[in-house]
Parts: structure tokens; sequence; C-alpha cells
């Protein structure tokens, strides 16, 4: 397979500020979208094709442990083939699960497909703790034989089972999961309280054309009854409605204006609804996948906004607000209800100029301040993305770095900014 680790792996970002944002960049695959598919692919006794899958390091690392699992991979630009015929290996190496929380769903696809697995644990993380409890208790009701010891994960199942699963809240990892572990399962499996992240959709979708019976998609009860085999297909990944927030919200903080090529629209109503009550112009064209925003001189905060389930305000795009809101006019409280310890760029805004008051899960952000470069540190993939969006609109030179944080989830964020008009560029260590 081509080596398509980031090109920028050790590199700085530079930015020189206080440029307003304006032009049109295109919006690549969604990551969230392509790596549960990708695992998907495990089940598949065939060739693949998925077009549009992002050129990031996390896709990187779930094709090593496809093709470390016996898969033939190819990858030309953003066109991946995925050959799962050859399967021939249930341990997955811990130099590249260690590397990304979410090769966890590899459990339920290798079940699904060769009946065992041999993971690492997914270890702590930086945006808090996140444990696997509901997909291993999901598992485990499909009939798998789960044993841990000491970090390392065995499961094993000889006949996957259709079950009755509730999950107690919803969890989108573990919700595919089982939908990955249940499609070739014998009988049928009802899960309620399902995640209803567009990316549940995309994955019962890819999982549907290639033959499995899935119901209830777009909801919280899904119904799965397993199938024998599923057909190798080709397949569209869907834009990442991440990406787009994050240069519609920088637009925004930079009091600029953008036309977004290629957009989800139809996964972006909050933020959409968010950026208008702040003041922006936003027009959308649902037939040319387009949306344009316009940000005048003045955006005002509003009182309260807190991260939830989807379609409520993704907890992804919690930091890039937060830069935003420095720099409306008014106060903004944004509580944090996903995950635990997800604030961790407010010191680093604060070292900027920014006044943040943090307590506990919430903080109270007083727009209106101006911000400085400084040398940052990134430490965590979202959190980076707002630490660029800080040097773009702060006054002078900003360096971060940290900046495999930011390419495990986009393709090259210096290359859309620059687009965009920014001063900015990879800079050598
Ligand atoms: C996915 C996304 C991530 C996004 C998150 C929430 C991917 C690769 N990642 O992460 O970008 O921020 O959804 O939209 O798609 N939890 C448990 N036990 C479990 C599983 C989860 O307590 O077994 C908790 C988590 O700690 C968290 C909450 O449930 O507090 C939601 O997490 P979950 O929806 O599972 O997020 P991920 O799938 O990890």
């Amino acid at each position: 397979m081509a080596e398509i680790d980031c090109l920028h792996q050790d590199k700085l970002i530079r930015i020189e500020g206080r440029t307003p944002l304006h032009g049109s960049v295109r919006v690549q695959g969604s990551k969230n979208a392509v790596l549960p598919i990708l695992a998907a692919c495990l089940l598949i006794q065939g060739k693949c094709v998925i077009r549009n899958c992002p050129i990031i390091t996390d896709v990187s690392y779930m094709l090593r442990l496809l093709e470390c699992a016996g898969c033939e991979i190819e990858q030309k630009g953003n066109v991946v083939t995925i050959d799962a015929l050859g399967l021939r290996e249930y341990r997955l190496p811990g130099k590249y699960v260690r590397k990304m929380r979410s090769s966890v769903i590899l459990i339920g696809a290798m079940l699904g497909r060769v009946q065992e697995v041999g993971i690492e644990y997914p270890g702590g993380c930086v945006i808090g703790e996140r444990p696997i409890d509901l997909h291993l208790k999901g598992l485990l009701a499909l009939g798998a034989d789960i044993a841990i010891e000491g970090n390392y994960i065995h499961a094993e199942a000889k006949k996957l089972k259709g079950a009755d699963i509730v999950f107690p809240f919803s969890s989108v990892g573990a919700t595919q999961n089982v939908i990955l572990a249940s499609v070739l399962a014998e009988g049928e499996t009802r899960i309620q309280n399902a995640a209803r992240e567009p990316e549940i959709d995309t994955l019962c979708t890819f999982l549907r054309m290639a033959g499995a019976d899935i119901e209830g998609i777009g909801t919280s009860r899904l119904v799965i009854r397993g199938v024998k085999t599923l057909h190798p297909i080709e397949y569209d990944v869907v834009s990442d409605r991440i990406v787009a927030g994050t240069y519609l919200l920088a637009t925004a903080a930079s009091r600029g204006s953008i036309c977004l090529k290629e957009a989800p629209i139809e996964h972006m109503n909050c933020i959409l609804q968010i950026l208008r009550a702040m003041g922006c112009d936003i027009v959308v064209r649902q037939e040319q996948q387009e949306i344009e925003l316009r940000c005048g001189k003045k955006i005002r905060n509003l009182p309260l906004v807190e991260t939830d389930i989807y379609p409520g305000f993704p907890t992804d795009l919690q930091s890039l607000l937060l830069v935003t809101a420095i720099t409306a006019e008014g106060e903004l409280m944004l509580k944090e209800s996903i995950f635990s310890g997800r604030f961790k760029i407010v010191e680093e805004l604060r070292r900027m100029g920014a006044y943040i008051r943090e307590d506990g899960s919430q903080v109270m952000i007083s727009g209106g301040t101006e911000l400085t470069g400084r040398n940052v540190i990134a430490r965590e993939l979202r959190g980076g993305a707002a630490l660029v969006t800080a040097g773009i609109v702060a006054e002078g030179m900003t360096t971060i770095v940290g900046t495999c944080y930011i390419n495990r989830g986009y393709e090259d964020i210096v290359r859309d900014f620059k687009m965009l008009g920014a001063l900015i560029d990879w800079m050598d260590r």
C-alpha cells in the first residue's frame, strides 16, 4: 500500500493574523463517516471501492489495521480499494490501535467476519474519559465471549446471535460496533436508543447497499436482520460536517465571507441556526450543495449554547465556537455535556488574551476581546483547529505545535485556509 501518512507530520503552523477569510473552498470527505465504513469492508468478501475518502492520518491508521488483518489495499488520491477476501490475522497491532480510539469498532467487524479479535484496550483520551462499557455490553449480548487481561481484549464468538440491546444513553461508537457485529449474525437484533448521528445513517446505508437488512435508519430504533453474506460495492463518502462547520465558524470569527462547495447541508441545521442567530448572513443552495456565509463587522453572542447529541450542537465544534465567541459582542455560556475535559484549549486562549471563566463542564466567555499571537500547543484534533482559527483572528504571529492532532481530521488545514486568503504556512521545526 502506498505511504499515506500525513505529509506535514512534524511541522509547525505559522500564521500572521488579522486577515478576514474570503473565497471558496471544497469540503473534504467525512472522517467520522469513513472510519466505520472502512471497518465494514472487513465484512465483505471482495473488493469495495470507497470514493471521496479523506487523506488524513486516522484513515491511514485504519487502512494499516485492515492491511494487518489481511486486506489488500490500494489508494489513489481520494479513492481507496479494499479487498477483504483473504483475511488471515485476528490480532490487531497495538502500534496502530493505540493511535486511534475508533479502532475499537474493529471488534464488532472482526467478530462479524472471523468470529475472533485480539486488540489492545483503547486507553483514556485527551478529551476526557472515554469508556467502552457500552460497546462490550452490546457485543456480549450478541453472544461474544470477551476476556480482558491487563490492557488486552480478546473476543470470540462461535456464532453471533441477534439480541435486544437497549443502550442507557446514546453512543455513536457502541451503536456502530453492534451494527457491525450483527449484520452477519443469526436472527434479528433490535437496538433501542441507538445514536442518530449522520455517521450511523451512512454506515447503515453502506451496509444496506452491500446487502444487509437494516430498518429504522435515521431513528433511535434500529432493526437488523442477519444475512448470510454481503457483496462488494462502490461508495461515495459524504462531506465532513465538522470540517464544514470549522470553516464557517473561522470565517465568522474573522468577519469574512465564504462559499463552501460540496457542503453536507442536510447535516448542518444546528450550526447554521447558531451562526444566523449570531448575525451572519447565510444563503444555502441545496442543488449546488453550497453554503455561502457573509459576516458584517459585528456579531453577537447567544446567551447559552450546550453541546448535545445529533441533531443538537456537536461537541466536535465546541472549541471552534469558543474562539468565534471571543470575537463576538456579549457573553456566551458554553456547556459541554458529551465529554468531560474538553476545554483543553482554554489555557492557550487565555495566553492569547481571551477572558474565559471555567467551571467544570461549562465556560463563560466574555466577547469583544482582542487576541494576540503566541506560540501555542495543540493537544487534540478540534482544539487544534480552533487554535488555528484563533491565530487567524489574532494580532501578530501565532505558531502552533502539535499539528499531528490536526492532521488526524483535516486533509490540509493550511491549504484550505490559504485558499481563503489567510497568511498561513507549514514550517519546519
Ligand atoms: C464519536 C465521534 C466523535 C464525537 C462523538 C460524539 C467518531 C470516530 N468519533 O465518538 O468525533 O465527538 O462521537 O458525537 O465517530 N460512553 C460511555 N461508554 C461507552 C461509550 C461511550 O460511557 O461504552 C460515553 C462517552 O464517554 C461520551 C458519550 O458516551 O461521554 C458519547 O460518546 P460516543 O458517542 O460513544 O463517542 P465516540 O463514538 O467515541
